[in-house]
């Protein structure tokens, strides 16, 4: 089932909607009346609508959760001046998304994705070992890896949270990289690898193709040790690549999150995973404070306090 109405799309009474949508909230409640009802609400990528369902409200509350993308039946109505879907169905979407499908329901970048495409092959292109530069080639070639490494998001809350986050953010850090590799010195190659693949794991600890979540793997492993498994089968498929490199790049894949109490069994040992570490960090905490002052200001100045980074910020305006 491909998607054909968006949010944006639903206008007036009676307008039939059937398709799919991302579930973002979901309870059960008594009404007045003491009948059972839900209240369900959905997004894609175009906006959110809140949705009831009266009917069949003990069969249907089992058969999805909040985060799921569900394939649902219903009518649009206004009811006190706003949109609502009555829903009379209601069921997870049973089989996988294509990757191509997931910029339906989640927002998308400010960079285009197809630039974004390009920069990650000019820089490749630019690695002069041979062995990243093939092992890189084998990255490439992998159509199903390559595919989620371009369009996931890099995190399902914190930082990057749209459609091509994961890849924005691991060019971006190269990109850094490459300034660091030329002010600070260090070896740019096995940087600039070092930070294209750091957080490739991601693209098995998240689950978009169902909704917007961990995978069971991904809260058993966590994205280092998946990332540290796709490094080797990576390497595996790469002709003649040297063991010091393998553990080199290993390395930085492990000690990226740079303390154990953020991930990392090892600290960062050597100069060029030092610097992925800081850049990897310096990144994902600008553009995560971005995104949290985006939608969680307080007032004009500051913004709602952060968990993650225990803080409220403040926005500068310029008079
Ligand atoms: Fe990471
Ligand atoms: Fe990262």
């Amino acid at each position: 089932m491909s998607k054909t109405t968006f949010v944006r799309d639903i206008t007036g009474n009676q307008h039939e909607v059937n398709d799919l949508f991302v579930v973002t909230k979901k309870g059960t409640y008594t009404a007045k009346n003491n009948t059972k009802y839900m209240m369900v609400g959905l997004k894609d990528a175009t906006g959110s609508i809140d949705g009831r369902i009266w009917e069949r409200v003990d069969e249907l509350e089992g058969l999805f959760e909040k985060g799921d993308i569900v394939s649902v039946r219903s009518k649009a109505r206004l009811y006190q001046d706003r949109l609502q879907l009555h829903i009379t169905d209601i069921r997870k979407l049973d089989a996988d998304l294509a990757v191509c499908d997931i910029a339906h329901f989640y927002p998308c970048g400010d960079k285009e994705r197809s630039l974004l495409q390009e920069e990650y092959a000019a820089i490749v292109k630019e690695i002069k070992n041979p062995h990243l530069k093939e092992l890189l080639n084998t990255f490439t070639g992998d159509r199903q890896l390559l595919d989620r490494y371009f369009s996931y998001p890099a995190s399902t809350s914190v930082h990057h949270v749209y459609v091509g986050g994961l890849l924005e953010h691991s060019l971006s850090v190269a990109k850094l990289g490459m300034a660091a590799a030329s002010l600070i010195g260090g070896d740019r190659d096995i940087i600039v690898t070092g930070c294209i693949l750091h957080d490739i794991g991601k693209v098995h600890e998240l689950d978009i193709l169902r909704g917007f979540r961990f995978t069971d793997r991904g809260r058993l492993l966590g994205h280092i040790t998946l990332g540290v498994m796709i490094l080797e089968d990576l390497i595996r498929r790469t002709d003649g690549f040297p063991q010091d490199l393998t553990d080199i790049l290993t390395h930085i894949v492990v000690s990226h999150h740079g303390l154990e109490e953020w991930g990392s069994p090892k600290k960062p040992m050597f100069p060029e995973a030092i610097i992925v570490h800081h850049l990897d960090n310096l990144d994902s905490k600008v553009m995560g404070v971005r995104e949290h002052m985006k939608d969680n200001m307080a007032d004009e100045r500051w913004s709602d306090y952060h968990r993650l980074y225990e803080a409220k910020y403040y926005k500068i305006t310029s008079e």
